[in-house]
């Protein structure tokens, strides 16, 4: 079996992601895909740096639709049988939270899109793609 994260916010970004890791799942059946959506906590460090309030970046309060809508349009892009998905979401940090699932879950490959739903374009990687390639236990795939 070949394990693969496939980390997503719902975004277009996301989408595309779902959708190149479903162009590999479909020549290659050992690929098993979790689809992992991160609620957003309020990175603590980088609060006190920016002088952020707190509340501002706390998860909404329709988070877990929030996530379940997220989850869904990617599970829907990827395509794959249901029996070679699970679908995960947890409340965090999202770079952190990726990267511990996937120490824990022993993946052989995380799939991300290079952005996110950030409106802000001027970066070439969102910090989420940048905090996981900068880590990660296994390679990684930034779909751009
Ligand atoms: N909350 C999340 N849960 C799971 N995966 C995520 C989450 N946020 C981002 N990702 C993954 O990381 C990719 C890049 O998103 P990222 O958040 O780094 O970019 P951004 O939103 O454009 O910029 P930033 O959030 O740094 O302002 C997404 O396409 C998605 O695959
Ligand atoms: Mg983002």
């Amino acid at each position: 079996m070949t394990r693969v994260l496939l980390a997503t916010d719902g975004s277009a970004h996301s989408i595309r992601a779902a959708q190149t890791l479903r162009a590999m799942a479909e020549r290659d059946p050992s690929i098993h895909v979790t689809v992992f959506h991160v609620a957003p906590l309020p990175d603590i460090a980088t609060t006190a740096a920016t002088g952020m309030p707190l509340p501002a970046s706390l998860p909404p309060d329709n988070w877990s639709e929030v996530a379940a809508r997220a989850l869904s349009v990617t599970v829907a892009a990827l395509g794959l049988p249901p029996e070679r998905v699970r679908e995960c979401h947890v409340v965090g940090i999202p770079g952190e939270a990726i990267l511990n699932e996937a120490r824990q879950g022993r993946y052989d490959m995380i799939v991300l899109g290079r952005r996110g739903l950030s409106p802000l374009k001027e970066l070439f990687l969102g910090s989420v793609s940048q905090a996981v390639l900068h880590a990660a236990p296994c390679p990684v795939l930034i779909v751009p």
